[in-house]
This record gives C-alpha cells, sequence and structure tokens, in this order.
C-alpha cells in the first residue's frame, strides 16, 4: 500500500488571522500517516511557508504560469514557486479551465513548466454534468490526460492526477465510491500505456470529500488520496479526512 496524498485546496478564501488558526489546527491535529498538502493563494505562500518550518505538512500553489519569465503582468511562475519552497501546485482546476478558458494544451504546459522547477503539478481533469449525462465522461477525462502525456512523454510519471467531476465541486454531491472508482481505472490504464510508473503514481479523487465519505472513496484501489475543497477550510475536517486516509 502505498501513501496515500491529501491535498487542500483553499480556493480564493483565507486572512492572514484565518489562515494561522487553520494551520495552527492542524498543526495541532497532525501528524497523520497519509502526505498532507495545503494548496493557499499566492499572497499567503511566503507566510505559510514559515508558519509550517519543521512540519509534516507540505505547502503549494494552485496555478502557475506555462512561461518562464518575462512580461506576463499578474502570472506568477513555477520558479518563483520553488524559490518559496512550494512542492506542489495544481495545474488545470476546472475552475480555470471554465473561468479562464484554459485549454488542454494550456495545462499541458503549466505541468512542464513546474515539472522543470521541481514542483509536482496536480494535473485536474473531470467532466461536467452535461458530459456525464451523454455519456462523454471517458472521452472527457482521457482527452484532458492525452494532452499532458503527449506533451510530457517520459516525464508523466512524475505528475500527480486528480479526478474531480466538475458536477461534484462544491454541489454536496459526490461522485459514488464505484463512480469514482471506474474513472480512476480508467485514467490508471491510460497512464499505464504512456510509462511504467503508473502503478506508483497518485491520482486523487475530488469533489464533496468530506470527513463523513472520505474513508469509503479512500478505500477504492485506485483512489490515492483526495484533492479537498470546503472541507479543506476546517481544521477539524480536513484533519478527520486526512485520518481516514490511513
Ligand atoms: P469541494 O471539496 O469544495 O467540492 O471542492 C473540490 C475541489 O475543487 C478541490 O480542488
Amino acid at each position: 500500500m502505498h501513501k496515500k496524498l491529501v491535498v487542500g485546496n483553499w480556493k480564493m478564501y483565507g486572512s492572514r488571522s484565518a489562515n494561522a488558526l487553520l494551520l495552527a489546527g492542524l498543526k495541532e491535529a497532525g501528524p497523520w500517516s497519509a502526505e498532507v498538502v495545503v494548496c493557499v493563494p499566492f499572497p499567503y505562500i511566503a507566510e505559510t511557508a514559515l508558519a509550517l518550518t519543521g512540519q509534516s505538512i507540505a505547502f503549494g500553489a494552485q496555478d502557475c504560469s506555462a512561461h518562464e519569465a518575462g512580461a506576463f503582468t499578474g502570472e506568477v511562475s513555477s520558479m518563483m514557486l520553488a524559490d518559496l519552497g512550494c512542492r506542489y501546485v495544481i495545474v488545470g482546476h476546472s475552475e480555470r479551465r471554465a473561468h479562464h478558458h484554459e485549454s488542454d494544451q494550456l495545462v499541458a504546459e503549466k505541468a512542464r513548466a513546474a515539472l522543470a522547477h521541481g514542483v509536482t503539478p496536480i494535473v485536474c481533469v473531470g467532466e461536467t454534468l452535461a458530459e456525464r449525462e451523454a455519456g462523454q465522461t471517458e472521452t472527457v477525462v482521457k482527452r484532458q490526460l492525452a494532452a499532458v502525456i503527449h506533451l510530457l512523454t517520459h516525464c508523466i510519471g512524475e505528475i500527480v492526477l486528480a479526478y474531480e467531476p466538475v458536477w461534484a465541486i462544491g454541489t454536496g454531491l459526490t461522485a459514488s465510491p464505484e463512480q469514482a472508482q471506474a474513472v480512476h481505472k480508467v485514467l490508471r490504464m491510460q497512464l499505464q500505456a504512456a510509462t511504467k510508473k503508473a502503478d506508483a503514481m497518485k491520482i486523487l479523487y475530488g469533489g464533496s470529500v468530506k470527513p463523513d465519505n472520505a474513508a469509503q472513496l479512500f478505500a477504492q484501489p485506485d483512489i490515492d488520496g483526495g484533492l479537498i475543497g470546503g472541507a479543506a477550510l476546517k481544521a477539524a475536517d480536513f484533519s478527520a479526512i486526512c485520518r481516514a486516509a490511513m
């Protein structure tokens, strides 16, 4: 059994005082046998790094530029994230794909930029409700992953993959453990065709993971942990999910 990975995606929530409370709560509740990561808004990375010094909780960001450096106002490079000590960066979250029109190709380029600086990209894939109802779930997630495999080639084994059905994000609707496992299996097989490392790679599930459904999801053979939104903002809930990932 590999160690599970539990990642909190704080999205655009938090403040210096709220973050301090949340991180203090997590420090008190840990350590866990799972690997635990918080992906925080850019302005809070440095302070999070300080707060987590000497802790087993890692931290990361929620996006990065596909570019190395240059005249890209408002963008943050993966070199900067590495400089701050980020171990992970989420790329291709459905909220960025939807609101910022990020294409499969751009997401793949961001993953490549992250890897170039030793930051592990957590690449998100997932179908919308309309796509699921039209029976396109497999086609959509495979297309999204294929773009990343195509660009990263032999480095694909270095990423973390996250399956986040869009209809389950922030809605309280969770994919059932069986629904999630079915998609994870498809993704695992696609990775197996691309790399010998596929079985050791982590495929996370995200979408309304809560303390009361986490254990069942994490018990599925191809679910290697979770990408947690809302429940990652409450120390008690997030630590309960981390405990469920034993
Ligand atoms: P929720 O856990 O709030 O559904 O969000 C999931 C998510 O988008 C994590 O990236």
